[in-house]
């Protein structure tokens, strides 16, 4: 337990040092609501991640300064977790979002309603994964969306506009139904991501160019 509230704890800390919006302060004060004690742990069971190789490359691309704390407080706790690929939790069966994200894709939820270390009905926290190379439709949803960029190269096309350039440290937040698609480059991407409510409501793809 303490290796998770410290993961969770080296999030805030960084957010609250690097937010700016009042809806990027909204999404980490509802993080900050979470009770994390015994009585909210969910049981659920440690596994190997499915890309184990990926999330160790990513992890130790991350040279930002700003970043170690939190780099080291997920490969302290990484094998605490429960980590799964998202094939139809997210989508829909025939949702189109493509084999690239569904054969590249990995996350494993901190707090979250079933599959989170620590429970909560409205909340969803974890961290994501994808491999390289990895074109990651846009897509939309009710949720609004908070991430938290680990690993450099990850360019992303939020609403109409053009596809840019994050650097690890950079934070993304999406509106409610705001299209978004992510295109990683040679290094796999991980990043910390955050629902705050509607978390139960699956994305919709939008079909757009590459
Ligand atoms: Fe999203």
């Amino acid at each position: 337990m303490h290796e998770i509230k410290k993961i969770i704890d080296e999030i805030i800390k960084y957010l609250e040092e690097n937010i700016r919006t009042t809806e990027e302060k909204f999404v980490v004060n509802s993080i900050k609501k979470c009770v994390l004690d015994k009585k909210t742990l969910n049981s659920v069971t440690p596994n190997s991640p499915p890309k184990h190789k990926s999330l160790i490359k990513g992890l130790l691309s991350i040279s930002s300064e700003k970043i170690i704390p939190l780099k080291n407080s997920i490969l302290e706790g990484y094998t605490k977790l429960y980590w799964k690929t998202d094939d139809g939790e997210y989508y829909e069966q025939n949702s189109d979002i493509g084999r690239n994200y569904l054969n590249g894709n990995m996350n494993a939820e901190l707090i979250g309603p079933n599959d989170g270390f620590f429970k909560s009905d409205e909340l969803k926290l974890g961290i994501f994964l994808l491999e390289q190379n990895i074109f990651y439709k846009d897509h939309k949803h009710a949720a609004p969306e908070l991430y938290l960029n680990l690993t450099n190269g990850i360019k992303w096309r939020i609403g109409e506009k053009k596809w840019i350039e994050k650097k690890s440290g950079s934070i993304i937040y999406n509106s409610p139904y705001n299209p978004h698609g992510m295109k990683v480059g040679k290094i796999p991407f991980i990043s910390i991501w955050c629902w705050p409510y509607n978390q139960d409501q699956k994305c919709i793809v939008i079909n757009k160019k590459f």
